[in-house]
C-alpha cells in the first residue's frame, strides 16, 4: 500500500510546486485545478451550465400511502440548436409540516423509475424504505441525458441538443459522464423549487456506471450535500494505479463513448495521468461523502475503492472534520463513519441493495 501510494499524484501540490497550507489555498488554485484537469483528460466540458430555456413541467401529482406520501413527476425541459431535451423525474415526498431531506437516485440501463409503485420496493431503489425514513426519493433515468450506448457519434441526448450543429468533437468534449451529470444539476434546480424539499440537504447516489457519474456531479456542483457512490469502481472511487479487476483499457474500450477521447491515450499508462481517483473523491469535500464496495466485485476492486477514499480524507482534516479511526478496510457489513465520510464493505456481489441503501440513510440520519 505504502508503495501504491508513493507513485500517486500529490493531493496537495499543484503542477507549478506550489503546496496547498490552508482551506483558502485548495480553494483558489488547487481545487479549480483538479477540476480542471478532470475535464481535460477524463469527462470533457460540458459546452453549458443552467440553459436559459431550462422549464419545469408538472405532468402528475397525487397522494399514495394512505395520504402519506406526494407522488410528483415533473418533466424537466430544456432547449439548444439541436432541439428540445428531457429529463422525466419522478418524486416520492412524505408528507409533513417542514421541508424534507431528498436522496436522488440515477438510474441506469435495465432499472425502471418511472411508474415505480412505492410499495414495489425494489432492491435498487426501495422507495417505500427511503420515505417511510423522512425522505424524500428523487429519481432520474441517465438514458434520458445520453442513451447509453456508442454507435450514434453522439448525435443524440443532451449532445443532439447543445453540441455543434455539423457534430464535430475535439479530444475533450464531453461524454456520457459528463452528460449525465449535468443532469443530476438539473435536477437539483428543479429542487431547489419545491417548496416540500430542503434543498440544503440533499443526496446523490449512483451505482456502477452512474456512480462514477455522480462523483463528477458532486465534484462540480457544491448544492449537493451529500455523494454516494455505489460500486463505482474504475474511473470512480477506485484508484486506478495499481488497481486489480478492470482498468483503463477495459473501460474505454468496453465503453467508448462514457469519457472524453484524451482518456483513451492513457490505456495501459494509468501512471501518466495527471490525476487519480482520490483527486475525485477531494473534491467533494468538505461536503459528505460515501463510498459502498461489495466484497465480491472483484472488476470494481473494494480495496482500491477504500484506498481513493482514505487518501482524499486530508481535506477533510485541512477542514477540521475528522478523519475515519482505522485505515483498514473495515470488515463485511460494517460500516465506518467520521463527521463527513463513511464506508461500508457489503458482502456479496457487484450490485445495490436495500442494505446498501439502509446504510446510505444511517450515515445521513447521523452525520447530514
Ligand atoms: C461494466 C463496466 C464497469 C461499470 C459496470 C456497470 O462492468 O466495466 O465499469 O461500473 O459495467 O455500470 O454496471
Amino acid at each position: 500500500m505504502e508503495e501504491r501510494k508513493r507513485s500517486l499524484p500529490e493531493l496537495f501540490e499543484s503542477s507549478n510546486g506550489r503546496r496547498v497550507k490552508t482551506v483558502e489555498d485548495w480553494r483558489s488554485f488547487r481545487r479549480p485545478e483538479i477540476i480542471e484537469l478532470y475535464r481535460e483528460y477524463v469527462y470533457g466540458r460540458e459546452p453549458v451550465g443552467r440553459p436559459d430555456s431550462l422549464r419545469f413541467h408538472v405532468v402528475m401529482e397525487r397522494l399514495v400511502m394512505q395520504g402519506t406520501v406526494v407522488h410528483k413527476q415533473i418533466d424537466i425541459k430544456f432547449t439548444g440548436l439541436g432541439g428540445e431535451g428531457l429529463i422525466r423525474l419522478q418524486l416520492y415526498i412524505p408528507v409533513t409540516e417542514s421541508r424534507v431531506p431528498a436522496f436522488i437516485y440515477a438510474a441506469i440501463k435495465g432499472q425502471r423509475v418511472s411508474e415505480v409503485e412505492v410499495e414495489e420496493c425494489s432492491a435498487y431503489w426501495p422507495v417505500k424504505d427511503i420515505v417511510s425514513r423522512g425522505y424524500a426519493a428523487v429519481s432520474y433515468h441517465v438514458e434520458d441525458l445520453d442513451p447509453d450506448f456508442y454507435d450514434e457519434g453522439y448525435q443524440n441526448g443532451v449532445h443532439g441538443v447543445f453540441d455543434s450543429p455539423d457534430h464535430s468533437r475535439s479530444p475533450d468534449a464531453w461524454g456520457a459522464m459528463s452528460a449525465w451529470a449535468w443532469g443530476s444539476s438539473r435536477v437539483m434546480d428543479y429542487l431547489e423549487t419545491d417548496s416540500r424539499i430542503d434543498s440544503e440537504r440533499v443526496a446523490i447516489v449512483g451505482y456502477s456506471r452512474s456512480g462514477k457519474a455522480c462523483l463528477w456531479a458532486g465534484a462540480l456542483d457544491e448544492r449537493f450535500a451529500l455523494v454516494v457512490s455505489n460500486d463505482s469502481g474504475c474511473s470512480g472511487a477506485a484508484i486506478s494505479r495499481g488497481k486489480t479487476g478492470e482498468r483503463l483499457l477495459n473501460i474505454n474500450r468496453g465503453n467508448l463513448h462514457w469519457f472524453n477521447d484524451n482518456y483513451k491515450k492513457f490505456n495501459e499508462r494509468e501512471d501518466e495521468l495527471p490525476i487519480d481517483q482520490h483527486l475525485l473523491l477531494s473534491l467533494i469535500a468538505p461536503r459528505h461523502l460515501y463510498v459502498a464496495s461489495a466484497s465480491e466485485d472483484n472488476w470494481a476492486d473494494p480495496e482500491s475503492e477504500f484506498l481513493g477514499l482514505l487518501l482524499a480524507q486530508p481535506v477533510y482534516t485541512l477542514y477540521g472534520f475528522s478523519a475515519l479511526d482505522t485505515d483498514q478496510m473495515p470488515p463485511m457489513n460494517s460500516p465506518v463513519c467520521s463527521e463527513r465520510v463513511g464506508y461500508h464493505l457489503r458482502e456479496g456481489k457487484h450490485d445495490i441493495t436495500r442494505y446498501d441503501w439502509k446504510c446510505f440513510m444511517d450515515f445521513a440520519d447521523r452525520t447530514l
